[in-house]
């Protein structure tokens, strides 16, 4: 009889599993706390948009024996009608991190590489390492993605490039300059991906919009998600969109029935009532990053943020230490030793109260050492 880990590639004996953190409640009743603020994840403190909510209060219960649209049929008409394009051109997945894995396997093969930050959205970099392809991966200059190094990282094996634009966690972003001077260096020999899951905050003349970048570039796909700025992240729906030919080569590649119903509904709604809820949502977030810039300041940590709800800072402390400690007062904040970034933390930015308790924690915390 053979071994069970002699039947696995061994290129997953190497990887490690992802360890996500316990739920809320289990976590309130090990850490001794009655509240806890969740700045881990970079969700949306305001929740989805009220049309989305009223279609979640409204579901009703027998939808739940029925199959969803296996291929997210009427959301893609609504995407499409949304940013003028064939419906046909987005797949839709059970959030973008499924997106991720379609198109690598859309286009990768052992012995391929695909491109990718040191220090930026890591499932890119874990999807292609458990999948037998090597992630090559350029390191930041200044915080943010180096259009050189990624260039040089580039060898004739090398199937995508996945860019995180705006970056997470560091909130720099390529200008619609650097973008182009990239996508006519790399000249069509690699997909370009850019991952746009934080586009919605961004607001500059200068940030390069995917959805028309890629009517240039039919090696462009843009991955979004409704899991930030739309407040759906338990409903698990992000999307890819790119020419009629790369998407139906990723179409081969991509599970159909893996996005629920609710999610569907909901996400077609968010879409269509989206205006005041960004708008609120983006004043939510200059304000946070405001009173965190202060915060951080006055403590003297150094601190880095840009697009995006979130901002990262240097803890004088391990942060794995440090979120133990904040967790304890009720503040759940994201370590970035996993981004490669030791002791830094990043925050999640929210509303007045959990940025106050989040900065009371902090200096209670940082006074007694
Ligand atoms: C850059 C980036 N891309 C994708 C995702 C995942 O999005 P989804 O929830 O749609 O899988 C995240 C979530 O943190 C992200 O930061």
């Amino acid at each position: 009889m053979r071994r069970i880990a002699d039947l696995v590639p061994a290129h997953v004996l190497s990887f490690d599993s992802y360890v996500p953190s316990r739920p809320d409640d289990v976590l309130m009743r090990q850490y001794g706390v009655d509240r806890l603020y969740r700045l881990n994840n970079n969700e949306n403190a305001l929740g989805p948009p009220p049309a989305a909510r009223e279609v979640l209060a409204a579901f009703p219960p027998e939808r739940g024996a029925v199959y969803p649209s296996g291929d997210c049929f009427t959301l893609r008409q609504a995407l499409g009608e949304k940013f003028s394009k064939d419906h046909e051109r987005f797949l839709v997945g059970n959030g973008s991190c499924e997106v991720i894995t379609s198109v690598i396997k859309a286009f990768c093969q052992p012995g391929d590489n695909i491109v990718t930050a040191d220090k930026t959205f890591a499932v890119y970099e874990w999807v292609a390492a458990f999948s037998g392809i090597e992630p090559r991966l350029a390191p930041l200059r200044d915080y943010a993605l180096d259009p050189e190094a990624m260039l040089a990282a580039m060898n004739d094996k090398t199937k995508i490039i996945f860019l995180c634009n705006p970056n997470n966690p560091t909130g720099t972003w390529w200008s619609k300059a650097t973008l182009e001077r990239f996508l006519r260096a790399v000249d069509g020999r690699a997909v370009v991906v850019l991952d746009e899951a934080y586009i919605e905050f961004v607001d500059s003349p200068d940030f390069p919009d995917g959805m028309e970048v890629m009517e240039r570039h039919p090696n462009v796909l843009v991955f979004r998600t409704f899991s930030k700025m739309y407040g759906l992240a338990a409903l698990r729906v992000g999307y890819v969109c790119g020419g009629f030919e790369a998407v139906d080569f990723v179409k081969r590649t991509h599970l159909v029935y893996s996005v629920n119903s609710l999610g569907q509904l909901a996400a077609k709604a968010a879409l269509e009532d989206d205006g005041e809820h960004i708008a609120a949502t983006r004043r939510m977030v200059a304000q946070a990053g405001e009173f965190l810039r202060s915060t951080f300041d006055s403590l003297g940590l150094e601190h880095v943020s840009g697009a995006g709800n979130f901002i990262m800072a240097r803890v004088p402390v391990p942060d794995t230490l440090l979120y133990r400690l904040l967790i304890r007062q009720g503040v759940m904040i994201r370590t970035m030793t996993g981004f490669r970034f030791p002791n830094w933390i990043r925050v999640t930015l929210a509303l007045e109260p959990a940025m106050e308790a989040f900065a009371k924690a902090l200096r209670q915390t940082l006074d007694k050492r």
